[in-house]
């Protein structure tokens, strides 16, 4: 099916010939062309209310050793999005005292951006005996699943990470105790066409292993 056939109507601007959306014309066309969008050009709307609730339950269903479950969602609603920018200042500021209006005008672009924005925390339970990188392995499908399941809903997102889910500041403010950012993924409709970048040579990362040691 040519990429234009697919394109939604009534949902932002449609760029003649160039793919607005990811292509779901089926799960397999769909994730053999998924594409990340950039959350600084998406636009409303975003999921509404039942819609974010189905892609979360989606999020949730993932590979997850022992169903230790070590993922937390938390929705940052529009309101709530000057409330974020505040925190993200105050912790900039705590880490970097002298910081200019630049470096803070970038938290305000972050934390304003695009229509939707769920946290993904990772939750690791060490009292358990599942290795921690199987729990946060486990949090990274539940990103990516947040992601496949508003593709599917017919939005675009785009998964950011940057200094604020590095930075023990922000965690102090956002964070239960143990819990770290596995990301924040932004959500919305595209004001632009997607872009693809380079993908993996696959000659370079599939091997048929012939039995001899590391080939
Ligand atoms: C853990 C993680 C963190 C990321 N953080 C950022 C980020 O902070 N800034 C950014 O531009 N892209 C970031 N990306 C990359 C984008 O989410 C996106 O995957 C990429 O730009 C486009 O690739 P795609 O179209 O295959 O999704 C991150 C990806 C992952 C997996």
């Amino acid at each position: 099916m040519p990429e234009t056939d697919w394109r939604r109507t009534g949902r932002g601007p449609i760029w003649k010939g160039m793919s607005q959306f990811n292509d779901l014309s089926s799960p397999l066309r769909f994730l053999e062309t998924r594409r990340s969008g950039k959350p600084r050009d998406m636009i409303a709307p975003g999921p509404d209310a039942n819609e974010l609730n189905r892609i979360l339950t989606i999020a949730a269903r993932v590979p997850d050793h022992g169903k230790v479950a070590p993922w937390r969602f938390m929705v940052v609603p529009p309101e709530r999005r000057g409330a974020l920018n505040a925190v993200l200042d105050a912790a900039y500021l705590e880490e970097k005292p002298g910081a200019g209006r630049l470096e803070l005008e970038a938290n305000a672009q972050f934390a304003q951006q695009a229509p939707t924005l769920v946290i993904v925390f990772t939750k690791v339970d060490p009292a358990r005996s599942i290795p921690a990188e199987e729990q946060i392995a486990s949090a990274a499908c539940a990103a990516m699943q947040m992601e496949n399941a508003a593709n599917a809903s017919g939005y675009v997102s785009g998964w950011l990470t940057g200094w604020a889910a590095y930075s023990d500041a922000v965690h102090r403010r956002l964070a239960q105790p143990g819990e770290r950012i596995a990301g924040f993924i932004f959500m919305g409709t595209p004001g632009k066409p997607l872009e693809e970048r380079p993908r993996p040579d696959m000659t370079e990362i599939v091997r048929t292993w012939d039995g001899t040691a590391a080939q």
